[in-house]
């Protein structure tokens, strides 16, 4: 007998059973994070209280399921954190937690995303079954303090970014990633001691850029964005860029692990990201429903 009841005072079970099942390729759903510390800090930055957004399903007392889910009406988005299951009718009992997460959405929301790991199959056929085609493939690279390989210097210039630079930095970065999440404009009044742009330049010319941060709690840093001028590819400026980058960020005694999210069909970018030591930890699939 299935019995699914709100999260309401079973918030620690809850992370537990995600973590377990999150480590698990077959099983990942991308929003929780790798790890109890992660699904924690990802149901603390919902805006929806997670008593409120989060379902468990137990069958004959044992936790068995968990599905829940964030909302914003401002985007008209809502991220659905699961199905997480447990169970050898994996289905049935995704099926039944969505019936009821579906309930939790505000009115208001069109589009619904689903976010796992290439490996979970089950939440493929979910996606499919259920009308949500697929959006997104993106791999997961990251590179440690001592798997990092620095990439032999070709000479390109490399500065901290300079106003003078705003006009072809934004016109550049704007070509390379049109809609993106940061505007030009908005990466660089976010230049600070954790977030950093670098440009290659030749005289007054701008050839490519690098923008990065470092988190010193989490030990960790992430390239946002690197791009170069398509006149200017393949004379090792990205790879200048991107070392520079991570010189920068290495050199804070705190950070041990460098990681990136990069589409997956990108060859160039991730055989870049491999000659100085990156790995694929993870391919992530994002899938998106509009709704009425
Ligand atoms: C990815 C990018 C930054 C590389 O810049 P670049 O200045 O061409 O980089 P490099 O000249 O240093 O080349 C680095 C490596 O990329 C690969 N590469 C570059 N051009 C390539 C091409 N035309 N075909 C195949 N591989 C290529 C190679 O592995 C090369 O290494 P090599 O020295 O062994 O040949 C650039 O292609 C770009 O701006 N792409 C669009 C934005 C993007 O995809 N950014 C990454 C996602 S965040």
């Amino acid at each position: 007998m299935i019995q699914i009841v709100p999260s309401q005072g079973r918030v620690e079970e809850l992370v537990q059973f995600v973590a377990r099942l999150n480590s698990d390729g077959a099983h990942h759903i991308g929003f929780f994070g790798e790890g109890e510390e992660d699904v924690r800090t990802s149901l603390a930055e919902c805006s929806i209280p997670t008593d409120e957004g989060f379902l468990l399903a137990y069958e004959d007392g044992t936790l068995v399921g968990v599905f829940g889910m964030d909302a914003d009406l401002e985007v008209d988005r809502a991220w659905m954190f699961g199905p997480l299951v447990e169970h050898e009718d994996w289905h049935m009992l995704a099926d039944e937690l969505y019936a009821h997460v579906l309930k939790l959405i505000p009115a208001g929301i069109h589009s619904y995303d689903l976010f796992c790991d290439e490996q979970n199959a089950r939440l493929a056929e979910f996606a499919a079954r259920h009308g949500f085609p697929l959006q997104s493939e993106n791999a997961v690279m990251t590179v440690t303090r001592n798997d990092y390989k620095p990439h032999a210097s070709k000479g390109t210039r490399i500065i901290p970014f300079e106003g003078q630079f705003f006009g072809a930095f934004e016109t550049l970065h704007t070509a390379v990633f049109p809609g993106t999440y940061f505007t030009a404009r908005q990466i660089v009044e976010k230049v600070n001691e954790t977030y950093q742009l670098l440009l290659a330049v030749d005289g007054d010319r701008l050839l490519g850029y690098h923008f990065g941060k470092i988190d010193p709690a989490a030990k960790s840093g992430y390239v946002d964005f690197i791009g170069t001028d398509e006149s200017a590819r393949g004379r090792g400026i990205g790879a200048d860029l991107l070392t520079a980058g991570l010189d920068w960020m290495f050199s804070v005694p705190t950070t041990q692990k460098v990681s990136l999210t990069v589409n997956a069909n990108n060859q160039i970018a991730r055989g870049l990201y491999e000659k100085v030591g990156f790995i694929t930890e993870r391919v992530m699939r994002g899938y998106r429903k509009k709704v009425e």
